[in-house]
């Protein structure tokens, strides 16, 4: 993880220019990086059916899984409506739940406004007494 921060950030804004959110119009992006060093990016995914929508950080851990991943250290996550993050963006309770599945409790989640300026957590932190993951295998 130590001296991928910035490749995880931008590839995470990057990933944020293919959000379809033609609904909220919350544009977010996410970049997963496995134990291995792959990076994995996923955008939000809306519908017109609007509980169909898929998130950018859940988007990123199902490709990952799909392809046989299921270590990971880090994710970096940008998100918001302007043409770059206004706020920090945080993940939703869905989302760290999936992470809660696949993910130690050091897990690192950077929310980030641009290249700069961002926020590193533990998964811990965010997820605290989180239910499952390793705890049930
Ligand atoms: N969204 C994400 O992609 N990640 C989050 O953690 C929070 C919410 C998306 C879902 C929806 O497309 C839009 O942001 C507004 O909720």
């Amino acid at each position: 993880m130590e001296n991928r921060r910035e490749e995880l950030i931008r590839a995470a804004l990057a990933a944020r220019g293919f959000a379809y959110a033609p609904y909220s119009g919350f544009r977010v992006g996410a970049a997963l990086l496995t134990k291995e060093g792959r990076i994995f990016t996923g955008c939000n995914v809306e519908n017109a059916s609007y509980g169909a929508a898929n998130c950018a950080e859940r988007t990123a851990f199902f490709k990952a899984v799909s392809e046989r991943e299921r270590r990971f250290d880090a994710i970096a996550i940008a998100g918001g409506k302007g043409e770059m993050p206004e706020d920090y963006a945080y993940p939703c309770g869905i989302c760290r739940q999936v992470m809660q599945e696949f993910c130690e409790a050091d897990f690192i989640i950077l929310t980030v406004k641009n290249e700069q300026d961002y926020k590193e957590y533990s998964l811990k932190e965010l997820l605290p007494h989180g239910f499952g993951g390793d705890r049930l295998k």
